[in-house]
């Protein structure tokens, strides 16, 4: 990688290492000179690892099994890593840091095996962009995979070499924080966006100059917890698994990544890092999966209190055996306890604990940290203050927000026209529920609210007033806020919250026009951040519905990062902008769709409900004996979502013509084209994501009513007409039968969508025989 090869400061201490991997190369083929320009060859890689092996302890390997936190004391770190005990830290991020144990690793051992250091880059390192449920919602594959190179670009100058991301995990239960994390709720944009982001991550291969190890998790079923609260049992059923949960992770793995996670929760019971059914038959033997498996954070210890193994030793043997390569622990692992007496009574073989830690040792050898273990700090400064990485974080923030709603065509707001403005709510100003869970502050104080972005674009065009109107704050506080440092308001009296909230009705009733900035605050979408409401938090729907009555226009814009109950909004409130957390550039972009310098195009990556009574809710239900009273399954209310799956809005409009198929029966195996035109029928450049989805009629089992089954957005001037091809084959036809038991593709008849969002009419038909 460039990063490394730069700078003297590596070159003396790198010279004892050298010795040894001379030694190993003479007897190992020779691997490139210029490991960062090519990827490895596979037998060298192979060869030079078991070379290695041969050499190693069972201590030492066991070393290579476990990674732990960063948290200190300090010394303890510093003589597990100097003793070899450690293969592998977290949560180090400072440059001078990793390069100072990275010298103890590679200086002090006696293999010089150096570590690989992770860290949760979820959506960028020092440039933040928007969460990926929102990089889901571009549905741009191309746009993700550029934001997640540059998150790699920029951990990797600081000498992080492995990303715990992306997270593929389908969530259909918006009560789950971690939503925010994911796709949504589809398998099939799930696995576009997968593949996205590994391509993001590591390149074209693993090992490319400034690139990463993706480490795809949680694998699998965590999306599923029960109620929506997090770490809680999935119960999934084997159609689920494999037509839906565990799509997107084999898209991951047939994308190249290198590494999975295993998840916390009991799957069907058994714990997902006890699991050697998803761990070993799926991921290695059906899906041939090369990488290796790091359980979640103490997942492995927590066997024994899910009740599944007996003590820490037991839980240790059933991780190992299940096919979890490395554990990732605080203070201690259960491997290096565990482990040397399973051997020694001969639970497991010497052969398993080789082939657990070869494929970690590959990768640190694809990586080149062997060759180039530390980094030049003076050019990770350069790279995290790249400019073009702020541009491409507002521009992927453009392309992510999602228009719900735009009553008389509020929105693009007039430059001009506006001369005083309200903006208001808890999250107008705020920076760090701007950028979103996981991110760490490292770009925090560039990062730019919305009220900043208003300001930065209208300057003294318009006068920008801001009121906070109210605060929000969780019921019980999250674990997390110590470790991202949140700095959190004191709660304001009941009589200064009074205060606060007419200053902010007030405001709006002397202003011409009032932006409203709700949604949920950073630390109540993510982890630990599931809720029994999907209500806005604290008294913002009172905010709202208070300014919405001072008769100004209102426009909304949220941030969050899961559908909300915004059921009074959808009808009293004209414009309604989904910004989710936009990132590092959030409040610029935010500021450039609303004055119409960029246009939303961004689609709903899941079904949002009218309320949470009505989850989970996902638009590929199964087809019923009742199909035409589907939106009346409840006395009380619509049993339809407030706004379906791919549902979004634009400035402009699009009109579908003309689907052609290139035949109208085709036998198992075939494939089928189809073009459709799609026009610009208004008069603004604009995007559009043109959606295609299928419906089996009949076959061995019951088939969703419909499902995604290709996309692509577009870009149209006014009036422009574009033919789009799409082609259906044996991979769009084929599913997991519960009923054969088999993935089938069937002889049925088909019908065929495609248009703006999964409830589009436009349609045809074709039929699959033998
Ligand atoms: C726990 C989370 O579940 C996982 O997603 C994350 O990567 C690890 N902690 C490390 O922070």
């Amino acid at each position: 990688m460039k990063t490394h090869l730069q700078g003297g400061l590596r070159e003396k201490t790198v010279q004892r290492g050298l010795l040894f991997i001379l030694a190993l190369a003479m007897s190992a083929p020779a691997l490139s000179q210029t490991p960062s320009s090519a990827p490895p060859d596979d037998a060298a890689v192979r060869e030079r690892a078991d070379t290695l092996l041969k050499e190693m302890s069972l201590d030492e390997k066991i070393g290579q099994l476990s990674q732990l936190f960063d948290f200190r004391p300090e010394k303890t770190i510093d003589d597990a890593v100097a003793k070899g005990q450690i293969g592998s830290l977290l949560f180090v991020t400072d440059p001078a840091e990793i390069n100072r144990l990275q010298h103890l690793a590679v200086d002090r051992t006696r293999l010089h095996i150096p570590l690989i250091f992770g860290f949760d880059v979820i959506h960028g390192f020092r440039t933040i962009f928007p969460v990926p449920i929102a990089m889901a919602a571009s549905w741009d594959p191309a746009a993700v995979t550029r934001a997640q190179s540059i998150a790699a670009m920029e951990a990797r100058s600081v000498g992080i070499d492995w990303a715990f991301a992306p997270m593929l995990d389908i969530a259909r239960d918006p009560r789950w924080g971690r939503i925010v994390e994911g796709a949504g709720e589809d398998p099939y944009l799930g696995s576009a966006m997968a593949a996205a982001q590994v391509r993001g991550f590591q390149g074209d291969y693993i090992g490319e100059p400034d690139h990463l190890l993706a480490c795809m998790k949680h694998f699998a079923g965590y999306g599923a917890a029960i109620g929506g609260r997090d770490y809680d049992e999935s119960y999934i059923p084997e159609t689920l698994l494999y037509n839906v949960y565990l799509k997107p992770f084999h898209a991951a793995v047939k994308a190249g990544i290198g590494s999975a996670m295993s998840a916390y929760m009991d799957l069907n019971d058994v714990p997902a890092t006890g699991n050697r059914w998803l761990l070993h038959e799926v991921l290695r033997e059906q899906w041939k999966f090369k990488g290796f498996v790091v359980s979640d954070a103490n997942s492995v210890k927590s066997l024994e209190r899910h009740g599944y193994a007996k003590d820490v030793n037991q839980a240790a043997l059933d991780a190992f055996t299940a096919g979890v390569n490395m554990e990732m622990a605080i203070g201690f692992t259960a491997f290096s306890k565990g482990l040397p007496p399973a051997l020694q009574q001969k639970q497991i073989t010497p052969q398993q604990i080789d082939d657990a830690v070869r494929p970690i040792l590959e990768m640190k050898i694809r990586l080149g940290l062997f060759e180039h273990p530390f980094v030049d700090v003076g050019r990770s400064k350069q790279v995290l203050d790249m400019p073009e990485h702020r541009t491409i974080s507002r521009g992927t923030a453009e392309r992510t927000a999602v228009l719900l709603r735009n009553e008389g065509k509020l929105l693009p707001l007039s430059k001009t026209g506006t001369r005083r403005i309200a903006v208001i709510g808890p999250l107008a100003d705020s920076q760090m529920d701007t950028i979103g869970s996981w991110t760490f502050q490292e770009d925090l104080p560039e990062t730019v609210t919305v009220l900043a972005g208003l300001r930065n674009k209208l300057g003294s065009q318009a006068g920008i007033d801001y009121a906070q109107g109210v605060q929000l704050a969780r019921k019980f506080p999250s674990f997390f806020d110590n470790i991202f440092h949140l700095k959190t308001q004191p709660l304001w009296t009941p009589d200064e919250a009074k205060d606060e909230m007419s200053k902010a009705i007030q405001l709006a009733g002397s202003s011409d026009l009032a932006i409203l900035v709700l949604g949920e605050a950073q630390n109540m979408s993510g982890e630990a951040a599931s809720r029994e409401s999907l209500d806005l938090p604290g008294e913002q729907e009172q905010l709202l519905e208070s300014v919405v009555s001072t008769g100004k226009p209102v426009v909304l814009v949220l941030l969050n990062g899961r559908p909300l109950n915004i059921k009074w909004a959808s009808e009293h409130v004209p414009a309604i902008l989904e910004a989710w957390y936009p990132g590092t550039q959030g409040g610029n972009a935010v500021a450039n769709l609303l004055f119409g310098d960029a246009v939303p195009g961004g689609k709903l990556p899941f079904t949002w409900p009218r309320d949470v009574g009505q989850v989970p809710i996902y638009y590929a239900h199964n087809t019923t004996q009742a199909p035409d009273n589907q939106g009346k399954r409840y006395w009380d209310e619509e049993s339809t979502p407030l706004y379906p799956f791919g549902y979004g809005l634009s400035y402009s409009t699009f009109s579908f013509n003309d689907m052609r198929l290139s035949k109208t029966t085709l036998k198992p195996g075939e494939t089928l084209d189809i073009d459709v035109d799609v026009q610009n029928t208004g008069s603004s450049t604009a995007n559009e994501v043109a959606q295609l989805y299928i419906h089996q009629r009949y076959g061995s089992t019951s088939r969703p009513v419909r499902e995604l089954e290709g996309f692509q957005r577009i870009t149209l001037a006014p009036q422009e007409k574009k033919t789009l091809h799409f082609s259906i084959g044996k991979d769009e036809l084929t599913y997991w039968s519960t009923a054969k038991r088999a993935w089938v593709e069937e002889p049925s008849t088909f019908v065929v969508w495609v248009g703006s969002d999964s409830t589009t009419t436009f349609r045809s038909s074709f039929t699959v025989a033998e």
